[in-house]
């Protein structure tokens, strides 16, 4: 079975349920991927529900004013992201008619979306074939491509971002997108992963060399 398939079929198995996998609306999900930029998805997962009780469309986050959208921020951290939120709904209030954009090259003039961001809205939204690079994904596709270059290093992103594209499985981009970085949350761990257990073990190459403690390799700055 090829890479992308042995993915999803993990990852159909072990996902968890989390409720922005049920929706496509660039809104919902553009909550969800600020909110966890820096965060891990159990502390996130209470200020999405929060967020979205008190503000159920753009237009809501728009007129609230910035002090109550930094009081419902409290204790998340980094409250710039809770600033740009704001100000990037009040743009879509008025640049978009209050319809969030869903495709990439839209998202990525707001503030507060960077690439990970807007290839995640894009291709959860709108199906758009657009690879997320995480965390998780250059882990994920380090060990089991065996790439030593190093993460945090220019050459080594335009090394992964390629590799990540050319991977991308363009029946279903939202698909794979969200099965590789499940899959590098709950199975391709930092620190001890279940190697043992994984249907991709045979083919890993950090697996075969013993090297999934080296890998990824990120520079220090
Ligand atoms: N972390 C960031 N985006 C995520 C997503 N869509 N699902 C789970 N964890 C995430």
């Amino acid at each position: 079975m090829t890479f992308q398939n042995e993915l999803i079929n993990w990852y159909l198995l072990n996902k968890r349920d989390l409720p922005w996998r049920h929706t496509n609306d660039a809104y919902t999900i553009w909550l969800a991927e600020v909110i966890l930029q820096q965060t891990r998805v159990e502390q996130g997962l209470p200020y999405f529900n929060k967020f979205l009780e008190n503000f159920p469309t753009v237009s809501d986050f728009a007129g609230a004013t910035e002090a109550k959208v930094l009081k419902l921020w409290q204790g998340l951290g980094y409250y710039s992201r809770g600033r740009n939120m704001h100000a990037t709904a009040q743009i879509v209030v008025k640049d978009y008619h209050g319809i969030f954009p869903n495709l990439h090259d839209e998202l990525i003039k707001l503030k507060g979306i960077g690439e990970y961001t807007a290839a995640a809205i894009s291709s959860f939204s709108s199906g758009e074939a657009r690879a997320v690079v995480d965390g998780n994904v250059f882990r994920v596709l380090s060990r089991y491509y065996g790439i030593a270059t190093a993460i945090n290093s220019p050459a080594g992103k335009k090394e992964f971002f390629a590799l990540a594209n050319e991977l991308l499985y363009r029946d279903d981009p939202a698909l794979y997108n969200q099965a590789i970085m499940e899959f590098g949350a709950m199975q391709c761990k930092p620190k001890s992963p279940a190697c043992g257990i994984c249907p991709l073990n045979q083919t890993c190459y950090a697996f075969n060399h013993k090297m999934v403690n080296e890998l990824p390799v990120k520079k220090k700055k």
